[in-house]
């Protein structure tokens, strides 16, 4: 068995294996020129054979253990109807979701369709890796989607869909119905097209209040991992609720495989607390990643110290940056197996 996929059904792997959430990206010269040549960056989320070519990238420079489909977690919201821009420099732009007659406008009819460029990159990449490499498919979770949709973009505390939330809790619920029906459709269709793992990013999952944090997050994200195994009974499916405070009721009542750990997580919270109950993926700071050197070397160790001997999978705790030096994640490939 590859050892992604073995760390994921609950085998401990020695050395873990590794990948970073955003391997693909500004950070690598080959990526920023593949970008450049797409013209604008959802251009190369649409465009099959370049995704799968960045998508690539990484696992030939660094021999990663997986490799993550190149997407955006806003392609779905953009499939249902709404309009989505990248503003060069400025992060996403959507037409705002704040109201009945927004959310009544949302299709969840088309989204195999429109989508269908991301299921034949996932196809290619497939086709092209190496045998011990997995593939990665991914969606955002309801809650952070919603986020986006009620703000129209990216907001530090995610007010308008928390406002809509108690508001119009009705119209709030419905649209979070439509995102969790359209990501099961989505996520199932990638599983189809080769992906054999799939994670949820909940990038706003933190400050909620519990009945929220239970409505809004535990309750989509427990629907979209039934919806996905009635389907495809045998992928894991990693959670990575951002920011979130009980991890544990998310382990347990949402039943994903594996939880994505974010850079706040005590280490050993995650051995002692965590992996008794699944598989634990992470979390190494990107900007101790940036500052590499003996910071890099102590932070590595820590963390092994803590999560080896249990399933792990060794990630970042958030996406790498694009100011990462190049050297700094070929050291970590090597701390990491113990190469050198
Ligand atoms: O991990 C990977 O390599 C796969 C591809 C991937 C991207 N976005 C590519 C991307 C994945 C898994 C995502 C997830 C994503 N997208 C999340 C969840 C993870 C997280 O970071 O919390 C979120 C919130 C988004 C929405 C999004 N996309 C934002 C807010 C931005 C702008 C910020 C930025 O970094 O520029 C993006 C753009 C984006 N998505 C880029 C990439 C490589 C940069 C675009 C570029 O090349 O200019």
């Amino acid at each position: 068995m590859k050892p992604f996929l073995a760390t994921l059904s609950g085998q401990s792997v020695t050395p873990p294996p590794i990948w970073l959430m955003r391997q693909a990206g500004r950070y690598l010269p080959e990526y920023r020129a593949v970008r450049a040549s797409a013209g604008s960056f959802l251009d190369l989320c649409y465009a099959p054979k370049l995704a799968a070519e960045v998508t690539l990238q990484p696992i030939r420079r660094f021999g990663f253990d997986a490799a993550i489909i190149f997407a955006d977690i806003l392609l779905v919201p953009q499939a249902m109807g709404a309009t989505l821009s990248f503003a060069e420099g400025e992060g996403p732009r959507l037409s705002p979701v704040r109201d009945g007659a927004a959310v009544a406008a949302l299709s969840v009819t088309r989204i195999r369709e429109r989508l269908n460029p991301v299921f034949e990159a996932l196809t290619l990449v497939r086709g092209s890796l190496p045998d011990v490499v997995s593939l990665i498919g991914f969606a955002g979770a309801p809650w952070t989607l919603a986020t986006y949709l009620a703000e129209g973009q990216g907001s530090p505390d995610q007010r308008e869909a928390r406002l809509m939330s108690y508001r119009a809790p009705e119209e709030f619920q419905k649209l979070v119905d439509l995102l969790c029906e359209a990501t099961i459709d989505y996520l199932s269709a990638q599983v189809e097209a080769g992906a054999e793992a799939l994670q949820l990013f909940d990038s706003w999952a933190s400050m909620l209040p519990e009945e929220s944090f239970t409505r809004w997050v535990i309750e989509p994200t427990a629907r979209i991992v039934a919806g996905v195994k009635a389907k495809a009974p045998r992928v894991p499916i990693i959670g990575f609720p951002r920011g979130a405070r009980d991890l544990i009721r998310y382990a347990q009542e949402t039943k994903v495989d594996a939880i994505a750990l974010d850079t706040a997580v005590p280490p050993g919270f995650a051995r002692d607390r965590l992996q008794p109950l699944l598989p634990v993926q992470g979390n190494l700071d990107p900007f101790a990643l940036i500052a590499g050197g003996d910071v890099l070397e102590r932070e590595v160790r820590r963390l092994t110290a803590a999560l080896a001997g249990r399933p792990w999978v060794f990630n970042l705790g958030h996406g790498i940056l694009p100011e990462t030096p190049i050297a700094h994640v070929e050291r970590l490939v090597e701390l990491v197996r113990g190469t050198r």
